[in-house]
């Protein structure tokens, strides 16, 4: 990362990681700042990060070459394909000649990402919501703690150079998605990152899932299939307009379905444009399609267990994986962080994928998130988390959801029982929240190439 503070590098930072960690690409943040938290403390005056403040800037440079170092001995300890990512200001062209120089020689490829931003509103929001709640500021007045980060920043841009070496490899991104300038750009990975990067938005919004209503093979307790609904999915369809007025508004949503008879069904009775998209069409199951968890345990039991085992990476005869599904739905995750007002009418495992993305759910609890028929799951992301609340319909439904390990699928044929979710009174919701983490910090040296 590169850019003054207060310019979203942690946020995006965190938005890229979030999105490469869904993709099944390890990757960890490295932030200078925690080590310099470390070494230096908390609470440091905005004196701290004068560049004339040769004992402060000691203690700096030795948390940037800790971070550098333990991000190369990262590259070194796991396999696969991954991305480290180092969240720091590196505001000076000594600086980045510094980092390529180091990890090029280690036969790490390197992409400078640049926030610019001098739009002073957008600059005050992240001071206020981001942070004066970061530890440096911890219990310290908001109009002081505001004042001295200002300082801060000026301190940063006394010596700024914004990256113009051609020989390297960046991306800058100006005015938070106003203009973008692209330089070198060499790898397959890379080019997703940049376009990545040129989908993201920092506006609010809020994203509504609901699966279909309640299908006639879901009474079956059977897989796939195209079956229509049931006359308690009728009944949810025939609701759905009326729990989006009273949860959602009246605000202009666009609906998008798969292209399955299920969803476009569920969709009908809503007064609003519909697109069908097929990416959002259910996980194939191949040869399992119309099929009951028992007949497919009995007929091949070693792909039961063995989907059992590692649900994410188990791919049915001649279908898909959770992991192709993610794949699948890439595009469509793109376009949500683009869009605004959208409600997505899909099916159990896309949904799970989806929502995995915005919740930062590992590969192992993706394919075992709850997402209960006959209820709007609202999801509102935050700087660094995720709000979710849940609106219910009283219709009942089957219950989908199939613990590891378990043939049958429990079925409730009457009302509503889901325990793991409280059950509202007519259309209401519950919050929950849900935080990711950054991994513990453990400093250790590297040999020179
Ligand atoms: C920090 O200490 O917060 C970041 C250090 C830097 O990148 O300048």
């Amino acid at each position: 990362m590169v850019g003054l503070p207060a310019r979203g590098k942690t946020y995006i930072s965190y938005k890229v990681s979030r999105y490469l960690t869904w993709l099944g690409i390890k990757t960890h943040i490295f932030s200078v700042g925690n080590y310099r938290r470390k070494i230096a403390g908390l609470n440091l005056p905005h004196t701290f990060f004068d560049t004339n403040n040769m004992e402060a800037m000691k203690i700096r440079h030795e948390a940037a070459m800790m971070a550098l170092n333990d991000m190369i001995q990262w590259f070194f300890k796991e396999e696969g394909t991954l991305v480290g990512i180092l969240d720091a200001t590196n505001s000076s062209k000594k600086a980045r000649a510094w980092i390529n120089q180091e990890l090029t020689c280690r036969g790490i490829q390197v992409l400078f990402i640049e926030s610019i931003c001098d739009n002073e509103k957008v600059i005050m929001s992240n001071i206020k919501d981001v942070k004066l709640s970061s530890p440096d500021y911890c219990n310290r007045d908001p109009k002081a703690a505001t004042e001295d980060f200002m300082k801060r920043i000026s301190h940063y841009e006394a010596t700024y150079e914004t990256i113009t070496e051609q020989d390297l490899s960046y991306i800058k991104l100006i005015n938070v998605g106003s203009q973008y300038i692209i330089n070198m750009i060499r790898s397959y990975l890379e080019s997703r990152i940049v376009y990545y990067l040129m989908n993201l938005h920092t506006r609010p919004k809020r994203i509504w899932f609901s699966r279909h209503g309640e299908s006639l093979f879901n009474l079956e307790d059977k897989i796939g299939g195209d079956s229509g609904l049931s006359p308690r999915g009728e009944q949810y369809a025939l609701k759905l307009p009326e729990l989006v007025k009273q949860n959602i508004g009246d605000r202009p949503l666009t609906v998008w379905t798969s292209s399955m008879t299920r969803t476009i069904q569920t969709a009908r009775h809503l007064p609003f444009p519909k697109k069908q998209w097929k990416a959002l069409d259910e996980l194939d199951t191949g040869v399992c399609d119309g099929m009951t968890y028992d007949e497919i345990a009995a007929k091949y039991p070693d792909d039961f267990s063995r989907r059992d085992e590692d649900k994410f990476n188990y791919r049915y005869r001649g279908g898909e994986s959770y992991r192709d599904l993610v794949l699948r739905l890439e595009p469509v995750i793109m376009d949500l962080e683009r869009h605004e007002n959208i409600l997505i009418i899909s099916h159990q495992a896309t949904i799970r994928c989806m929502y995995a993305y915005f919740m930062g759910l590992s590969h192992e609890e993706l394919p075992y998130a709850r997402i209960p028929l006959h209820t709007i799951i609202e999801l509102k992301p935050k700087a660094f988390s995720c709000e979710e609340k849940l609106y219910k319909v009283d219709v009942g439904a089957v219950d989908t959801f199939r613990p590891k390990g378990q043939k049958s699928r429990r079925l409730t044929n009457d009302t509503f029982v889901d325990s793991s979710i409280p059950l509202a009174e007519g259309a209401s919701g519950e919050i929950a929240d849900a935080n990711t983490s950054i991994l513990p910090i453990t400093p250790i040296s590297v040999t020179p190439c």
